[in-house]
């Protein structure tokens, strides 16, 4: 089989890369491991900065998503007894949507199917040859039997455990890493969302954060011990765990309910440089990865697609090469950005187990300044909408 841009991973990357490539007439493949039920039933954030819900209209898919989507103008923060509510549009002219990873995802595999998209579920033993030459191809085996993609270019939007960046010799690749000594553990409950915009709010017995999906769906996290497991925290405790971290005019009106998902996360930073590689370009998971405080895991993956699907554009339109050989140094620019607020935020509102009184101090000092100072209210509102393309 020969396509023009092999995809590997059938996730939010993945699919949108595809469209948007299928839109300027460039032919796709998406190579998946899992099946489409699996792809859809991870539970993942739901925060999109106004540049991926941009992206999800350019592709022609944003049409469930302005109808079901909802705008969040700001955010509250909470520290101890400070509340700091962050106007996004006040400082920035911009909102972000809740809208969930899966319902995103969703709406890209139906865009896919509708335009008879090649997508192939099921590939194992994905392997990448000659990515630093002009003849790439991918080889996997379906069902036992072997298969050969030869293309132009491979797109790896395998994730985080992917071959993609595997696939990059161990010479050529740097990556940076930070591991946070606690987790986090995420109910989903089918009940309204305890306030109309996200609560991000750190205590003394730790961080919690009051998300959504939609107005009969929430979504909540308090920060755990790494070693935790979801079967210490029968719903009733997490309830109470979670009153106590968010402040009492919340906590008052908190609607519980049984979990219909209960999941522990681990927290880290990560960066693989450079996100290229001969023919072969990393986007998302596979190249970077933040902790999820700030939501820019998505975004970021968002951004990256941006970049590369603008290059490819720019090369089968033109034959010009200049896009998609900075497409590295362009898409880590921002991603190195992403990672500081992600970094920053997650510094702030956590509790670590070695934080001693200065660090204490520091965060209530860093707090006291964000809530006295419409300057860091902006910038903090600047990272949260997304820095521009
Ligand atoms: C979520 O809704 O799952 C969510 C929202 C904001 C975050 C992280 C996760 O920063």
């Amino acid at each position: 089989m020969r396509t023009q841009v092999a995809i590997i991973g059938g996730g939010p990357s993945g699919l949108l890369l595809s469209q948007l490539l299928h839109r300027q007439g460039i032919d796709t493949v998406v190579l998946e491991r899992k099946t489409k039920e699996y792809v859809l039933g991870r539970i993942r954030a739901g925060v999109l900065e106004a540049g991926l819900v941009d992206q999800m209209r350019t592709a022609g898919v944003s049409e469930r998503m302005e109808a079901e989507g909802i705008l969040h103008r700001g955010t509250v923060i909470s520290y101890g007894d400070a509340q700091i509510n962050i106007d996004f549009q006040a400082h920035t002219s911009k909102s972000v949507m809740i809208y969930g990873q899966t319902e995103l995802t969703r709406d890209l595999y139906e865009a896919r199917e509708a335009m008879s998209g090649n997508l192939v579920f099921g590939v194992n033993k994905v392997e990448i040859k000659d990515a630093d030459t002009n003849a790439p191809h991918v080889t996997y085996e379906i069902n036992g039997s072997m298969h050969r993609l030869d293309c132009d270019y491979i797109a790896g939007c395998d994730g985080f455990h992917g071959v993609s960046r595997q696939s990059i010799p161990k010479t050529v690749r740097h990556e940076y890493e930070k591991i946070y000594p606690f987790g986090w553990l995420g109910v989903l409950s089918e009940t309204p969302p305890v306030h109309d915009e996200l609560i991000y709010a750190s205590s003394d017995l730790g961080f919690a954060l009051c998300s959504m999906r939609n107005a009969q769906l929430s979504r909540y996290y308090i920060q755990c011990d790494l070693s935790d497991s979801p079967e210490n925290w029968p719903d009733d405790v997490f309830w109470d765990a979670l009153k106590r971290r968010i402040p009492e005019e919340h906590a008052d009106v908190l609607i519980t309910g049984p979990s219909i998902e209960k999941s522990i996360a681990p927290l880290r930073s990560f960066v693989c440089e450079p996100m290229q590689w001969g023919r072969l370009f990393l986007c998302g998971d596979a190249a970077h990865i933040v902790p999820p405080t700030g939501a820019k895991g998505l975004n970021t993956a968002a951004s990256d697609v941006h970049y590369l699907s603008q290059g490819l554009v720019q090369f089968y339109q033109s034959g010009e090469t200049a896009a998609i050989d900075a497409y590295s140094a362009k898409a880590l620019e921002r991603v190195w950005k992403a990672e500081r607020f992600s970094w920053w935020m997650t510094s702030l509102l956590h509790r670590f187990p070695d934080q001693n009184a200065f660090d204490f101090r520091m965060q209530q000092a860093e707090v006291a300044f964000l809530r006295d100072n419409p300057n860091a209210q902006a910038v903090f509102a600047e990272n949260y909408v997304g820095l521009p393309y």
